[in-house]
């Protein structure tokens, strides 16, 4: 596996390439996305980048796990070709001042002010620069997904979005980077968010269900997410000092 540091390094030719952007921190539903693209592409490229620019809060930046020779090592185990790692100054020189602004960004996206428009302008770039013929993404962050799928849509980018299903934790916790920060007594409550959400399915009001059962912990949203057809109920909740999200499918296939 080739390690990248800078756009101009990147020559990839016309193969057929297959993009997984990630910051990092990489875990069983990151490895997920590595095995759909590696199955579907002749050359896989995987960013790692902690993109500054969808951060709301200084702190988060500041906490978020950062381990790239864990992260190489596992990238290189799932048979990606290339690791884009670009420094900060190398995606945001000290003059960048053009953003993708997505209309209608959901629950989330009001939860969250300039969030999308960091994702959105990140993976921009991240297409322009890898040029890739299919983008991968996980059902995890399905407000992200929506907003991506209209940003290709809207521009005519061309490229194949491609969501994949959540990765849980056996006890049915969806994989995260924010995980680790939770103690033993509030991933026992964090619990409950799957547990809802499950338990809301086939219901006739889903978002009154889940909110019923969420037990004590005070949902951000309980919202229904349009993914092109496909529809998913996501919540987003603080359990201690840590947001998480999490979503299941109501109706319709997101691939
Ligand atoms: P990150 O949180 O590293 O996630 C990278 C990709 O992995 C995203 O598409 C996310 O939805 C997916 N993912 C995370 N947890 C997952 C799980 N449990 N199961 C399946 N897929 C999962 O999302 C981002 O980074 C950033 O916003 C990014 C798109 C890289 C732009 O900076």
């Amino acid at each position: 596996m080739k390690i990248v540091r800078h756009v101009a390094e990147l020559r990839l030719g016309s193969s057929e390439v297959g993009l997984v952007p990630t910051m990092g921190a990489l875990h069983a539903g990151h490895r997920a996305l590595f095995g759909a693209a590696r199955s579907e592409n002749d050359v896989v490229v995987a960013s790692l980048f902690v993109n500054p620019a969808q951060f709301d809060e200084p702190t988060d930046l500041a906490a978020y796990p950062r381990d790239e020779e864990h992260d190489a090592a596992i990238a290189e185990a799932e048979g990606v070709d290339v690791l884009f790692a670009p420094a900060a100054d190398e995606l945001y020189p000290r003059d960048f001042g053009t953003w993708i602004d997505v209309a209608d960004v959901g629950a989330e996206g009001a939860a969250r002010t300039g969030h999308f428009r960091g994702v959105a302008t990140v993976c921009v770039k991240l297409f322009n620069i890898v040029r890739p013929r299919r983008a991968y993404f996980g059902q995890k962050d399905a407000q992200q997904a929506a907003v991506l799928r209209r940003v290709v849509r809207d521009l005519n980018l061309p490229l194949e979005m491609r969501v994949l299903p959540t990765v849980r934790d056996e006890d049915g916790l969806a994989l995260s980077s924010r995980n680790v920060r939770l103690t033993p007594e509030e991933r026992e409550r964090a619990l409950g968010l799957p547990r809802a959400l499950h338990a809301a399915v086939g219901s006739d009001d889903p978002v009154a269900a889940a909110r019923a059962r969420l037990n004590g912990l005070h949902p951000e949203y309980v919202e229904i997410v349009d993914l092109d057809g496909a529809k998913v109920l996501a919540a987003a909740v603080r359990v201690g000092s840590t947001r998480l999200i999490d979503n299941v499918l109501l109706e319709g296939d997101l691939s």
